[in-house]
């Protein structure tokens, strides 16, 4: 049988390996071959990988040290882990769902992924419209510079506009994320034709659900809001989509923003449903200091 994936041997780095969608990836990936090394804050629970490593990406240091125990050539990376913003501060949302992301692929990346590998992450298709030219707008500051650089921007909109609500950092970090792998195409192609995509994640069973359950109300208003596919995704719905961007089946696809939401952006897109995230950052906090 032919390998279509072709992951059998190569050499996979997943990030938020212990939980939710990176650990059903985890899963997925060992099954078909891949030597996986897992990297996440907490021990990764999946049989067979090939190292597991524990690493706050909240924290460059952790980060460095995590590098230095993985290999210096990695196939595939998938940037999976991140947090809901629900019980985080600001900064600290923006920072391990977007700062972490930039940093891992500016210090590390560039060099160790292989000619013609690839580059995944998890965004959210919370993170929708960030290509309209008011939030795009607000975005292109925090693509710049250093993880300080980010830093020192995301605090100064905090000191412009007092203490903003973590699940605002969630919005930005994944509007964030997806405007970086779209900027991320050309300079990674030219490099060694790294491909670079993003999946965009509707509400999902995982680690992360009760936490948006929270914030929305409980899990029966999530329940309500599923749309055409009539229930909730699961973690391996979102694994099986990582699997196959990350692999030789998709070795066409660079920059591609996949919502896996069963059309539900679609609907918003084509105005059979109303159009929740066109708001700059800038409006909604205003309206807050207002
Ligand atoms: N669950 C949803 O409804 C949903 C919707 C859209 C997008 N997403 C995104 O999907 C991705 C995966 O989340 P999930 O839903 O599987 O949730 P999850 O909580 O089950 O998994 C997240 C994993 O990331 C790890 N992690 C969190 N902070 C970390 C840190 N500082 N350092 C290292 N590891 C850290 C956690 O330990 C956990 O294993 C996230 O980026 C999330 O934002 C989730």
């Amino acid at each position: 049988m032919t390998d279509y994936f072709g992951y059998a041997g190569k050499t996979v780095v997943v990030t938020g390996a212990a939980s939710g969608m990176g650990r059903a990836l985890t899963e997925i990936l060992v099954d078909l071959g891949a030597d996986v090394h897992a990297l996440d804050r907490v021990e990764s629970p999946v049989a067979g990988v090939a190292t597991s490593i524990i690493a706050d990406l909240g924290d460059k240091a952790s980060i460095d040290a995590a590098f230095a125990e993985l290999p210096t050539r990695i196939d595939a990376f998938f940037g999976v882990a991140g947090i809901s913003g629900v019980h985080n501060s600001f900064l600290e949302t923006v920072t391990v769902n977007f700062i972490a992301n930039k940093y891992v692929t500016d210090t590390y990346l560039v060099d160790r992924v292989a000619q013609g590998g690839s580059i995944t992450f998890v965004t959210s298709n919370g993170g929708v419209r960030w290509e309209t030219p008011a939030i795009r707008e607000e975005l292109v500051p925090f693509a710049r510079g250093d993880w300080d650089d980010v830093v020192r921007v995301a605090t100064e909109l905090e000191a412009e506009f007092g203490s903003i609500p973590g699940s605002l950092g969630y919005i930005l970090s994944k509007r964030l994320l997806n405007y970086w792998v779209a900027e991320q195409v050309a300079p990674l192609a030219d490099l060694r034709k790294i491909r670079i995509n993003a999946v965009l994640p509707a509400m999902t069973v995982s680690g992360m659900l009760p936490e948006f359950a929270e914030m929305k109300g409980g899990r029966d208003v999530v329940e309500a809001e599923v749309g055409p596919a009539g229930r909730l995704a699961e973690s391996v719905d979102m694994a099986r989509v990582l699997a196959f961007l990350g692999s030789d089946l998709a070795g066409y696809v660079s920059g591609v923003h996949l919502s896996v939401d069963y059309g539900m952006n679609g609907l918003e897109v084509a105005g059979l449903r109303p159009d929740r995230l066109s708001w700059t950052l800038r409006s909604v906090l205003a309206r807050q200091a207002a």
